[in-house]
């Protein structure tokens, strides 16, 4: 039976590719709730019939919108949030507004009208972990958050089991690895580095370039929240990764091959303030439990393929490229 859903945040990177993919594999539809801040894109959601996904612009800690919205779903999918560690360091307050107040908002119209809330979360919330640990986070790891970011996605995943535990919200949680794929915003690394590349400035390393991040496809990331919101048991988390940790130096060195320049041709610049060292999944209970298993297995053909979509569709991120440099100019890096 199709399903009507509330994804918040779904004009944004993740978010719209969720949406693409629940058109594509159910019959369910979709309305999008997105504040469009400099993220979000209403041509994300270009070619999607209008009978299956409508957009409402607004705000998620605007009860008045989020009221409507939730009493017209069956269930919330809420992938809305400011997303950036780096933005967090330099200015903290739309964290707390968006990642806090208005995941308590959502939870709210949730518990009101008793529907199903599935919470979209980073494995930030962990901390990091040292370079040679044999262990990975797991769903029993103790929350350890380093950053502006991460504390603010800790304190909403908090809220979500308070509201499941006291009042018998129907939800569940998820802790994704790294992201990448086409419309990433030029803010993040993997995009930074090879818009940077097509502009013929070397990619940024910080500090060392030894930091490792677990990298995911982002489609492999929507089938796995599609599997928890079908099939995960209420009130519990499932950590989503698929077993690609790289070290950033790694990364650089593997776009500069792809985009034909030397492994060398980067720079290490000014390290991130209290920059988490290394980031790793144990997705054990997704694959076992719900018998997910990621698509993408093959992150240098992934990577090739990013590469090919930046190249393609200047036009999504030529606008911001710009400003964007002259922000982390102004920060040294
Ligand atoms: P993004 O910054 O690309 O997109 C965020 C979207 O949310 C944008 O469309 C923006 O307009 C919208 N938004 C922001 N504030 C809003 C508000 N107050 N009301 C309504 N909409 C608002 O982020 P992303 O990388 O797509 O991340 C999506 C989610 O996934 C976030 O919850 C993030 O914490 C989580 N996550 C991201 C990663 C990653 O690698 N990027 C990894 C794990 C988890
Ligand atoms: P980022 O994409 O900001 O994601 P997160 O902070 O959520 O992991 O950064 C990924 C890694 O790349 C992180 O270790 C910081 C590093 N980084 C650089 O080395 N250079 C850059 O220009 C950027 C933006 C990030």
């Amino acid at each position: 039976m199709s399903r009507h859903l509330l994804v918040t945040g779904g004009a944004g990177f993740i978010g719209s590719h969720f949406v693409h993919h629940v058109v594509e594999h159910t019959d369910d539809t979709v309305t999008v709730l997105d504040k469009l801040t400099y993220a979000g894109d209403e041509a994300f959601l270009d070619g999607l019939s209008d009978s299956r996904v409508s957009l409402v612009v607004g705000d998620v800690a605007d009860a008045g919108i989020v009221e409507d919205l939730v009493a017209k779903s069956d269930a919330i999918v809420h992938f809305a949030a400011e997303s950036h560690n780096d933005n967090s360091l330099s200015d903290p307050s739309p964290f707390l507004r968006t990642n806090l107040i208005g995941t308590f908002t959502l939870l709210e119209a949730a518990r009101r009208h008793e529907k199903r809330f599935h919470h979209i979360s980073t494995d930030e919330v962990y901390g990091d972990l040292e370079l040679d640990d044999p262990e990975r986070f797991s769903e029993t790891t103790a929350y350890n958050p380093s950053s502006p970011y991460s504390a603010t996605k800790a304190g909403s995943d908090m809220l979500v089991r308070a509201w499941v535990r006291s009042f018998g919200v129907q939800a569940t949680l998820s802790n994704c690895s790294n992201n990448y794929g086409p419309r990433q915003h030029v803010e993040k690394f993997i995009p930074r580095q090879i818009t940077n590349l097509i502009d013929g400035i070397r990619p940024r390393l910080y500090g060392a370039g030894q930091n490792v991040r677990d990298w995911i496809h982002v489609d492999d990331h929507s089938s796995a929240v599609l599997k928890v919101l079908d099939e995960g048991r209420i009130g519990e988390t499932y950590l989503i990764g698929a077993d690609g940790e790289k070290s950033n130096r790694e990364v650089v060195e593997l776009i500069l091959e792809q985009m034909g320049r030397q492994k060398g041709d980067f720079d290490l610049v000014t390290d991130r303030p209290g920059h988490d060292l290394r980031y790793a999944i144990d997705p054990s209970r997704l694959r076992e439990e719900l018998g997910w298993e990621p698509r993408f297995r093959d992150f240098e053909s992934g990577l090739a393929a990013t590469i090919q979509w930046y190249r393609d569709h200047e036009r999504f991120w030529r606008p911001q490229k710009a400003a964007v440099e002259a922000k982390y100019a102004a920060a040294g890096q």
